[in-house]
């Protein structure tokens, strides 16, 4: 049995104020929710389908995106709070209609605290299937009302926030005549390069998958290709933007780069805490991962009021100007971007929370 409290109360940091444990034996559901914060709001995050290897790693899991989504929807401007939910299993064996709708009702139990949405493992496919049993779904295909792929505005903040980036770094936010190196051309890393592509940027990709680069290449054959990270970080660029997965800002990675911004959408991209600070000390501008990639929940939670996509592209703009603040704040305050975007995030969370102190 997991030291549940112990978890919640790890480290100095704010708590978790909710953890529900779900299950339906008959369907196999086993789930745990989060939530970390709804001092700004409902808690939104997205449902993650994953085979773990223990409760313990499902729970630890969950608690830490949670946190991490409390930080991105704070600092994407959004009047939502920050939560996640983990389902163990595998979600090629194990999704039916019966565990997801089981699922479902556990959603609608919390009347409104959490919102869901997609992550790995679950498809818009998927909330649809939730949405019949709660309210309180987002990411569901357009056809049922909902936002779709959140593939589009993700990349399309990160190119926000590398513009930033650029900005801060050369005095003008164009990447025209800049080598971009985008590690991943899935979902959201082959709609970054069209963007980059539009803005006259040079583009060298590589990617585990071969049809991914096939398909790309086939519209743009003007891509030069390497064989894998290793290659991509120790390319001559001016940029590398991360778009698989977590992790790519190590010990090995960063020692060895030659870009002068890292900017990409991977969630988790600094392997662990002190790589922020080596970054800094070579002289790498990196705009946080969290930061540059909200255009996806900013896609999502435009759901919640009936979904617009102008609207919701306009606040994914937005991100260009955030990430600038954080560039200007950690240079104000002497930290790297990593931590200013964190405080920046705590004081909003802080500010706006507040006000529900004042009766209505
Ligand atoms: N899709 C979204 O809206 C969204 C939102 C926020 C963050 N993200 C993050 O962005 C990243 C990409 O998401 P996606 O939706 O494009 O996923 P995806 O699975 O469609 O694409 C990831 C790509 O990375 C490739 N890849 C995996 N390992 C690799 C490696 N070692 N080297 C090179 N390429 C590798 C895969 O083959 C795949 O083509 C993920 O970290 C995800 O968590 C996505």
């Amino acid at each position: 049995m997991p030291n549940v409290f112990g978890s919640l109360h790890k480290g100095t940091e704010p708590r978790h104020e909710q953890v529900v444990f779900c299950q339906d034996e008959a369907s196999g559901l086993r789930a745990i929710i989060a939530v970390y914060s709804t001092a700004l709001g409902p808690a939104l995050g997205g449902t993650r389908f994953y085979p773990y290897g223990s409760e313990e790693e499902a729970l630890a899991d969950v608690l830490n995106l949670s946190r991490g989504m409390a930080y991105k929807n704070a600092l994407a401007g959004l009047d939502l709070g920050g939560g996640k939910a983990v389902i163990i299993g595998d979600p090629a064996t194990d999704k039916s209609e019966a565990l997801l709708r089981a699922y479902g009702r556990f959603v609608q139990s919390l009347n409104g605290r959490y919102y869901t949405a997609c992550d790995v493992g679950t498809f818009s496919e998927d909330m649809d299937v939730v949405a019949r049993e709660s309210r309180f779904v987002t990411g569901r295909t357009v056809a049922h009302g909902g936002a779709g792929d959140s593939s589009i505005l993700t990349a399309f903040g990160t190119y926000q926030g590398m513009r930033a980036a650029a900005e801060h770094v050369w005095g003008s936010p164009s990447l025209r005549g800049r080598r971009v190196g985008v590690e991943g051309v899935g979902k959201v890393g082959h709609r970054l390069v069209e963007h980059l592509r539009e803005d006259g940027a040079e583009v060298v990709v590589c990617d585990v998958n071969e049809s991914a680069v096939e398909r790309l290449r086939a519209r743009h054959p003007e891509i030069d290709v390497v064989a894998d990270q290793d290659a991509m970080v120790h390319a001559d660029l001016d940029v590398y933007a991360p778009c698989a997965l977590g992790g790519s800002l190590n010990d090995d990675t960063v020692p060895a780069l030659t870009a002068k911004i890292v900017c990409g959408a991977a969630n988790n991209q600094l392997a662990h805490t002190g790589i922020e600070k080596q970054l800094a000390d070579r002289g790498v501008l990196y705009a946080p991962d969290y930061v540059v990639n909200a255009g996806g929940v900013i896609q999502v939670a435009d759901e919640i009021d009936g979904f617009d996509f102008d609207r919701a592209k306009a606040r994914a703009t937005g991100i260009f100007d955030t990430t600038k603040k954080i560039f200007e704040l950690a240079a104000d305050e002497g930290v790297p971007p990593a931590v200013a975007a964190d405080r920046l995030a705590e004081r909003r969370m802080s500010d706006i929370g507040r006000l529900r102190g004042i009766l209505l």
